[in-house]
């Protein structure tokens, strides 16, 4: 699943066709439309769907009793522990009611797609949206086997969250990376699959730190993808 330009999808799927990756990719769901990732994946004639999270929130504010109709049966079931570390932000409670009841209904559509593809493992390769415990679940299956992946821009688990390029660079590091690891419920918290360091020299850039991160996270996601495929990540 992809937000956006998909350099790490197409390395995945270069990886796939080369055969550095015993995996196919069955299809590509993005969160926003009209993203470069989604003609890389019709390019290499991978299924492609939207889920439009933006138009979605837009839809359930205009309209909050149709939230209610689509929400799961056992939502406040599932999403009461997430509701209660919200509350303790101070964050406003109908804002937070708003914001699980439109995820929730974003996430139930995005499970619709994906689960009628009976898939292996689920890959986020630059999607910029929390998963819920719930969805996390539903993928998962077997509470033991994890199988969402995701690439982070920084040597977890230093600098979580979504700037970690930005992040590395503006602390004065003088080595910066990327990580793979598993999704579990926190924020970029699971267990670290593979990691990958650069060094940055006194006069790189912000750009420049991307630049090496992101050609690092191409032979490092095909690599721990491979893994998997592979059964060593048990
Ligand atoms: C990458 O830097 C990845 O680490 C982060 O989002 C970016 C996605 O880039 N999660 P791309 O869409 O794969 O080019």
């Amino acid at each position: 699943m992809i937000s956006g330009g998909g350099t790490n999808l197409q390395a995945i799927i270069d990886g796939c066709a080369d055969g550095r990756i015993d995996a196919t990719v069955v299809f590509t769901g993005s969160d926003t439309p009209d993203v470069k990732g989604l003609d890389r994946a019709k390019k290499a004639g991978i299924d492609t769907f939207v889920v439009d999270y933006r138009k979605i929130i837009k839809k359930c504010r205009e309209s909050p009793e149709e939230i209610k109709s689509s929400l799961p049966s056992d939502f406040d079931l599932v999403t009461v522990r997430e509701k209660q570390s919200l509350m303790s932000d101070d964050h406003n409670p109908s804002q937070v009611d708003f914001f699980l009841q439109s995820r929730a209904v974003a996430e139930k559509m995005l499970l619709e797609k994906i689960e009628h593809y009976g898939i292996d493992l689920l890959v986020l390769a630059g999607f910029m949206r929390t998963l819920t415990p719930y969805f996390i679940d539903r993928i998962n299956v077997d509470p033991n086997n994890k199988r969402i992946m995701n690439i982070h821009p920084a040597l977890l688990p230093a600098f979580p969250g979504t700037d970690g390029y930005g992040d590395t660079f503006r602390y004065g590091c003088k080595v910066g990376g990327c990580t793979v690891h598993f999704i579990d419920y926190g924020e970029d918290t699971g267990p670290i699959i593979g990691q990958r360091a650069f060094q940055i020299e006194d006069g790189d850039t912000l750009d420049d730190v991307k630049k090496k991160g992101l050609a690092l996270e191409w032979e490092l996601y095909p690599a721990c993808i491979q893994k998997f495929a592979d059964n060593l990540l048990v």
